[in-house]
């Protein structure tokens, strides 16, 4: 069985051990959306911590869908240098670094984006401030569009995989979630139409970035919520997704946030999924210690572990963690 220094081989993209560096967003990008030297300094250190793969935190695939001022962007060409560099730096070193791609719908606020935010319903976001409006059908079309030319310019700028940002309240997620979307169109109402956004954006990003470029999807599993996702949607969604073309699950969850009680308290989604799907699943939330990282491995409940907050904190825990595992 596998565990945490076991590499392993996603699409073209090979990784060293089975320990990811999540997004966690810092927020040091400049107000266009352009790679600063803090972030880069910042990437370079999360990078040289060791881990099989770094994540870039939540890049915005159109100016509508940003959520923070400081945030990066994955919308224009003229990024692209900027990116290029960091990735460079990492591979450099011999690192592994992605892509995550993100639109915030109706998380985001007027005083960002400079107009209303939109999303799938005209309902306040629980981290919300603004009454958002109903994104119309072209406006969605072009939103797919917008998913597949991000991850299309990450894969150019020499990221190694991308990610489809579908957990955590954001837009995805907020037309996946029967609390946020009360629409009556093709892309509201039952399961398989609020999942249809979702899978167009796979689709897109899969006819973008060709069949041997890894694509993860970030699935809000449950949005433990009364009345929202449950696991046991999460684990219909999942096949939808897989065979919509995705190539890795990244299980998280939570409409208003990605936290939690107790050591990997995600981790009976993916209980749930894994024993139904073919593709390498991740999970991620309150792993801190090596040894219950190692065992969700080796008992076969996942394929990654995402170590977040602990890395942040103590840059050296994969070194610590070769150590407690040789005993
Ligand atoms: C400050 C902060 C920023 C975050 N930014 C992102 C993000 O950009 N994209 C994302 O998918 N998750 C984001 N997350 C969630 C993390 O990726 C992760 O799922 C969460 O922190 C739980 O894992 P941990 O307990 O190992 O930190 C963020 C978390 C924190 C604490």
């Amino acid at each position: 069985m596998a565990g945490l220094f076991s590499p392993i081989s996603i699409k073209n993209m090979k990784l060293k051990n089975r320990i990811v560096f999540p997004p966690i967003a810092a927020y040091k990008a400049s107000i266009s959306g352009a790679l600063t030297d803090e972030l880069m300094k910042e990437y370079g250190n999360r990078a040289k911590t060791s881990v099989g793969l770094v994540i870039l935190e939540h890049a915005f695939v159109n100016m509508q869908g940003r959520v923070n001022i400081r945030q990066a962007g994955m919308h224009s060409g003229d990024l692209l240098d900027g990116y290029k560099r960091l990735t460079s730096m990492v591979h450099s070193f011999q690192g592994v670094i992605g892509a995550q791609i993100n639109h915030g719908g109706t998380a985001c606020r007027r005083e960002v984006i400079g107009t209303q935010p939109a999303g799938p319903s005209c309902i306040k976001h629980p981290r919300g401030t603004d009454l958002p409006r109903e994104m119309g059908e072209a406006e969605i079309h072009r939103t797919v569009v917008d998913f597949g030319r991000a991850a299309g310019l990450a894969k150019e700028a020499g990221f190694d995989m991308v990610e489809i940002h579908g957990a955590h309240g954001y837009l995805l997620n907020q037309f996946l979630s029967p609390l946020t979307n009360r629409r009556h169109d093709k892309y509201g109402g039952s399961r398989e139409n609020r999942i249809r956004f979702s899978l167009e954006v796979v689709e897109e990003v899969r006819k973008v970035v060709g069949k041997d470029y890894p694509v993860f999807f970030r699935l809000g599993g449950d949005d433990r919520m009364y009345g929202g996702l449950t696991v046991e949607d999460a684990h219909w969604v999942a096949l939808r997704l897989v065979r919509a073309g995705v190539d890795v699950l990244d299980l998280s969850g939570g409409l208003g946030g990605y936290d939690g009680q107790g050591q990997g308290y995600f981790v009976y989604l993916a209980e749930a999924i894994k024993p139904v799907v073919d593709i390498p699943i991740m999970i991620t939330g309150g792993i801190k210690d090596p040894a219950f990282a190692n065992h969700l491995l080796e008992s076969g409940k996942a394929d990654l572990v995402g170590i977040g907050r602990a890395l942040l904190q103590d840059c050296r825990w994969v070194e610590k963690a070769v150590e407690v595992m040789q005993g």
